[in-house]
């Protein structure tokens, strides 16, 4: 028994040292990751550090409201200014989220139908009650500026 640990234990020191040094190329660490099933640049690209997050000094009139909005039904999952950090669900401050592949409205089909998982593992975004359109047109304006201030277009 002792000889076959033996035996194994460089390979698995190899594998321990892969994954270390795959890990040490980009500094997310064990934060959640954008899985592999997600095509294009930002595949396996590691969530933000949630201090890391730029908040403009301004916002415009309706992402002030938006934040309310958002800080009432999305923040709990999404992270205070969308930066994720909850453990339930994705920084929406995140390449990913760039208009050009999750336009608004993609908020709104999120916010009305809810999101199967498929872009993380935080499992599935339930619908959230009594949303109305206009609401989560705030909430992605916010998002938005949110997304500007920290080089995401
Ligand atoms: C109970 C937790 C939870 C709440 C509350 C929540 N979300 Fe989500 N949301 C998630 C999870 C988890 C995902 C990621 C699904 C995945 O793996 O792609 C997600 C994904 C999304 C997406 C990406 C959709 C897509 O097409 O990939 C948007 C946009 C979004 N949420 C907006 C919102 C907005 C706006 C609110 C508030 C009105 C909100 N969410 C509230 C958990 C939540």
């Amino acid at each position: 028994m002792f000889r076959k640990i033996m035996a194994i234990s460089p390979l698995f020191a190899a594998g321990l040292a892969t994954i270390l040094s795959a890990q040490s190329e980009d500094a997310g660490g064990d934060r959640p990751r954008v899985n592999t099933r997600m095509h294009g640049a930002a595949a396996g690209a590691s969530a933000p550090n949630p201090d890391s997050i730029v908040v403009p000094e301004t916002l415009s009139g309706p992402a002030y409201f938006g934040q309310i909005a958002f800080e009432d039904s999305c923040a709990s999952c999404h992270g205070e200014n969308g930066a994720g950090g909850t453990g339930k669900g994705p920084p929406l401050v995140h390449p990913i989220y760039e208009p050009g592949h999750h336009p608004d409205g993609a908020f709104l089909r999120a916010a009305t139908t809810g999101v199967q998982s498929h872009h993380w593992n935080f499992g599935d975004m339930p619908p959230v009650e009594g949303i109305t359109e206009d609401t989560v047109a705030l909430i992605a304006t916010y998002i938005r500026e949110l997304q500007r201030a920290n080089g995401i277009e």
